[in-house]
C-alpha cells in the first residue's frame, strides 16, 4: 500500500520579513495558523543562536497556538536544550549551525559527534520529544544516526536542489539512502531547497514520510497567498506520491 506523505511548513521566512524592518508584522504564528487551515500537517521553525528570524517569543506562542505538530529546529546546545525541554514540542530536529551561513548548509556530522549526540538526544527523548537528525544523504551518517538511537532522520535535499544537470545522481543518492534508513527502522523526512518544480521526484521516493519546506513556499505566498501556496505544494506532493 502506498504510504502517505506529509508537509511541514517552515515559517521562518515570515519572521525574516518582520525582522527586516523591526516591525511586529507579519507574524509567523498567524502564518502557522493559516498554513494549518490550508492543510499543513505540521509547523517547523528554527530558533537560531543569533535570533535572525524566529525569536523566543514566537516559540512560546507557537507552542500554545498550533493545533498540528510543532517541529522545533535547533542546534545541539545547552541553551536550546533548556528551551526545548520547557516548551515541549512534539518534534525536535537537530541541525548544524554556523553564524555566518545564510541557511543550514550541510547536515550534522553524526559520525564524528556520535557520543555527544547520544547523550543530548537521550535528554530530549526522556522528556517525550521525538528527535530527528538533519543529515546529508550518506550511508555512514544514517548508520551513525541509528546507533545514536533517534527514531527519525531528515535527509538534506540541498545538493539535489542545486545539482542542475547532476540532479539524477543526487536523486539516486536520496532514494538509496532513504531505503537504507527505512530498512534500519528510521522514519525518513527530507527538506531544503524544495519548490513546486523539483518536489515531485522527491515525493515519489516511497520511504519519505514528511517534507519540510519553507523559503520557496513563503516566496510563492507573496503572489498567491499562503493558503493557496500550501494547497498547491500539498497537491504537487500528493499527486506525485499517488503515482508510486
Ligand atoms: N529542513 C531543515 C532541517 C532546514 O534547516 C530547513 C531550512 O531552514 C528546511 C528544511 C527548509 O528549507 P527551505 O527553506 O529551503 O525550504
Amino acid at each position: 500500500m502506498t504510504r502517505q506523505i506529509y508537509l511541514g511548513v517552515n515559517v521562518d521566512h515570515v519572521a525574516t520579513l518582520r525582522q527586516a524592518r523591526g516591525t511586529n508584522y507579519p507574524c509567523p504564528v498567524h502564518a502557522a495558523l493559516v498554513a494549518e487551515q490550508a492543510g499543513a500537517d505540521g509547523i517547523t521553525m528554527h530558533l537560531r543562536e543569533d535570533r535572525r528570524h524566529i525569536v523566543d517569543r514566537d516559540i512560546e506562542r507557537m507552542a500554545e497556538m498550533t493545533q498540528s505538530k510543532l517541529n522545533f529546529e535547533m542546534a545541539a546546545t545547552e541553551e536550546m536544550l533548556e528551551i526545548a525541554l520547557r516548551i515541549q514540542p512534539a518534534d525536535v530536529c537537530l541541525v548544524p549551525e554556523r553564524r555566518e551561513e545564510l541557511t543550514t548548509e550541510g547536515g550534522l556530522d553524526v559520525v564524528r559527534n556520535r557520543s555527544q549526540l547520544t547523550d543530548f538526544c537521550g535528554q530530549l527523548a526522556e522528556a517525550g520529544i521525538r528527535v530527528s537528525l538533519f543529515i546529508d544523504p550518506d550511508a555512514a551518517q544514517i548508520e551513525a544516526s541509528c546507533a545514536v538511537g533517534v527514531p527519525v532522520v531528515e535527509l538534506h535535499t540541498g545538493a539535489y536542489a542545486e545539482a542542475g544537470l547532476d540532479m539524477a545522481d543526487e536523486l539516486a543518492r536520496l532514494s538509496h539512502t532513504a531505503n537504507l534508513a527505512d530498512g534500519l527502522g528510521l522514519i525518513v523526512n527530507a527538506g531544503h531547497g524544495l519548490h513546486k518544480r523539483n518536489v515531485a521526484p522527491i515525493a515519489r521516493i516511497p520511504q519519505i514520510h514528511e517534507l519540510n519546506i519553507g523559503h520557496a513556499l513563503i516566496a510563492d505566498a507573496v503572489f498567491s497567498g499562503l493558503n493557496t501556496a500550501v494547497r498547491d505544494m500539498k497537491h504537487c506532493m500528493q499527486s506525485a506520491r499517488a503515482m508510486v
